[in-house]
């Protein structure tokens, strides 16, 4: 079975379950300040399982582009280097909002994996929770039950809490869940050792395949739990690991997907798969960036010097450094990959083929930035290595490294290779400490710590009244805390409310709730999920009190005015360059307005004109 078909059969078997197929959300994540990107299928649903909004439909199956490289589930460092992580993988997943429950979801992950995909029951394992004293949580006794009915008892593996309890971030939705693991080892080597004596071990052929998560329990910022209104299912199934056992292979990279895109940087290279282990760690690290990256700007995330941006740019440099030093490709090549790509899963994707030609320039423009950089490196590494022959010092210092490093961007091991060259030793420990004294301190000025809800009426949705007034009366539901290094402040949830919260690129409104005779400023606003959160420097005296929300006008007046003219110069744009300029990014607030959009050469005077 190809990787289509494997995506279509699990779309299949779910539709006839009662469940709709619903379209990946997008990578990027654009209205959740937790997040950066999706990192599992569940996000997009994370305001169901909370009981912010009632879901209207009960089961969901989907395939979602999710991306792990940073936060709680980051994998970066392990890509390549194992055959088994990505940055970019396909979760298949089917969901359950306060429907089934355990036992369907156990029963049809058995039916798909054994009945339908046929996969061999005797190299199938399954885990449970195991309970864990701190939460206060038990072994999942329901989970065995329904368990045993399809594996012997003693069969089933009793995890801890690290393994199988399910957490989307520190605080928010979780709970116990069960997972499929598949041995994929020679007949041979199985003899020798137990499969199941390899479960969770992170040997690269025993590996999970399917988790089934059972959503019963809300993290609290007080690390305890309490029970979620309704019982969820959430499922997540590795659509590439899932392929490798299907396809009869060895590792993810052996599957139809990733072997394409080896091929094209074999011919770019010059260097086969296989030829050592330091060049195939090379290959693989490049064929699954291009992933990331390709799927990341087709939707919306444009590599930058911030944010999510930031971590865009990252991993391209890291496939470019690899590209560079090991396989040993002096100029831009990525964006050949990226044409493969896009001729592969343009069909299940189609905005990788909508946005073919901007993802191509643009990483080759970064690129070719890249390598700009990598040269300046280059010229500064020769000067600081003639200073240190001059002196006849044979040592780098760390001060040094770091430089390199932080200021042009040039990687350690690239320094290490030239100073040893030049036969001179690198203050490798020395850099490592300054490396991790600035994450510590990067991670101080970043940290933010946000308390519970403090609810005062029990309502969970707020009704916006925006569109038509800039007056409401209204009152506060809930409020909670949170404390930034820079400042404290609260954030509020209203009845109703006239406020804009930020989002696309329009700044969230101003303005002011008055209480009873106090006036409490309103700094900005924000949304969370479908949240609209209202940002407050202090609380009023009393808090269940009828409140009215006013927004600051004239400001308002100004930010329309500006958001409308987004839209003429988004018209002007289109008739004067073409149909393909679209909005990539914009800002608009009271002052002035900015608009993204690309277009494939620099534009005339009288264009601009
Ligand atoms: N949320 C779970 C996971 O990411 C199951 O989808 O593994």
């Amino acid at each position: 079975m190809k990787v289509s078909e494997i995506r279509a059969t699990f779309f299949d078997y779910f539709k006839k379950k009662g469940h709709e197929i619903q379209p990946s959300a997008s990578m990027v994540v654009k209205n959740d300040p937790t997040l950066m990107f999706t990192n599992a299928g569940m996000n997009q649903f994370k305001d169901y399982f909370l009981g912010n909004t009632n879901p209207k439909i009960k089961r969901i199956a989907n395939s979602q582009k999710c991306l792990r490289v940073s936060g709680k589930h980051n994998d970066l460092e392990e890509v390549g280097v194992d055959t088994y992580h990505h940055t970019m993988f396909e979760m298949l997943g089917n969901w359950s909002f306060g429907d089934y429950f355990k036992k369907e979801a156990i029963d049809w992950a058995w039916e798909l994996l054994t009945k339908v995909y046929k996969l061999d029951k005797s190299r199938l394992y399954v885990t449970v929770f195991a309970g864990d004293k701190l939460d206060g949580t038990k072994e999942d006794s329901e989970a065995i039950y329904f368990w045993s009915k399809h594996v012997k008892k003693d069969e089933i593996i009793k995890c801890s809490k690290k393994d199988n309890f399910w957490e989307m971030g520190d605080v928010g939705p979780c709970g116990p869940c069960s997972e499929i693991h598949m041995d994929i080892r020679t007949d041979a080597e199985r003899s020798k050792v137990k499969g199941r004596d390899l479960v969770n071990k992170d040997h690269p052929q025993v590996i999970e395949i399917w988790n089934l998560v059972f959503m019963e329990y809300l993290r609290m910022s007080d690390r305890s739990l309490i029970p979620l209104p309704e019982k969820h299912v959430d499922t997540g199934m590795g659509l590439e690991r899932l392929a490798v056992a299907l396809q009869g292979k060895k590792s993810n990279y052996d599957i139809d997907l990733f072997q394409t895109l080896i091929k094209r940087i074999e011919e770019l290279s010059r260097i086969k798969y296989g030829a050592s282990k330091k060049t195939d760690i090379a290959l693989r690290i490049v064929s699954d960036h291009v992933r990331a990256i390709s799927f990341s700007i087709a939707d919306g995330q444009l590599p930058s010097n911030t944010g999510a941006g930031y971590v865009i740019r990252r991993i391209l440099r890291r496939a470019v450094r690899y590209g560079y030093q090991v396989l040993e490709i002096k100029e831009p090549f990525m964006y050949n990959i990226a044409t493969t790509l896009v001729e592969q899963m343009g069909e299940a994707y189609p905005e990788l083929t909508n946005q073919k030609t901007l993802i191509e320039k643009v990483i080759k423009e970064e690129e070719k930035s890249f390598f700009r950089t990598l040269e300046q490196g280059i010229k500064k590494i020769n000067l600081i290595i003639n200073s240190y022959k001059e002196k006849k010092q044979k040592k780098m210092s760390s001060l040094h490294v770091f430089e390199l490093n932080d200021t042009y961007g040039f990687p350690i091991d690239l320094t290490s290779l030239i100073a040893k060259e030049n036969n001179i030793d690198v203050d490798i420990d020395g850099f490592q400490k300054l490396l991790e004294e600035q994450k510590q301190r990067s991670r101080k000025a970043s940290e933010i710590e946000t308390s519970d809800w403090m609810v005062i009426y029990d309502q969970k949705e707020t009704q916006f009244v925006g569109y038509d007034n800039t007056r409401a009366e209204t009152k506060i539901l809930r409020y909670r805390k949170v404390n930034t290094p820079k400042k404290n402040y609260f954030q509020l949830v209203l009845e109703k409310t006239p406020f804009y919260p930020e989002g696309g690129g329009q700044i969230g409104d101003t303005g002011f709730l008055e209480i009873e005779n106090e006036k409490i400023k309103i700094f900005n606003t924000k949304k969370e999920n479908e949240l609209i959160l209202h940002y407050a420097s202090s609380l009023p005296n009393n808090l269940s009190k009828k409140a009215i929300a006013i927004v600051d006008k004239k400001k308002r007046k100004k930010i329309a005015a500006n958001h409308s003219a987004t839209h003429l110069l988004h018209y002007a744009l289109r008739k004067v360059l073409g149909d393909h300029v679209e909005q990539k990014g914009s800002l608009v607030n009271d002052k002035y307005l900015r608009f993204d959009f690309s277009h494939f050469s620099k534009m005339k005077e009288e264009e601009l004109q």
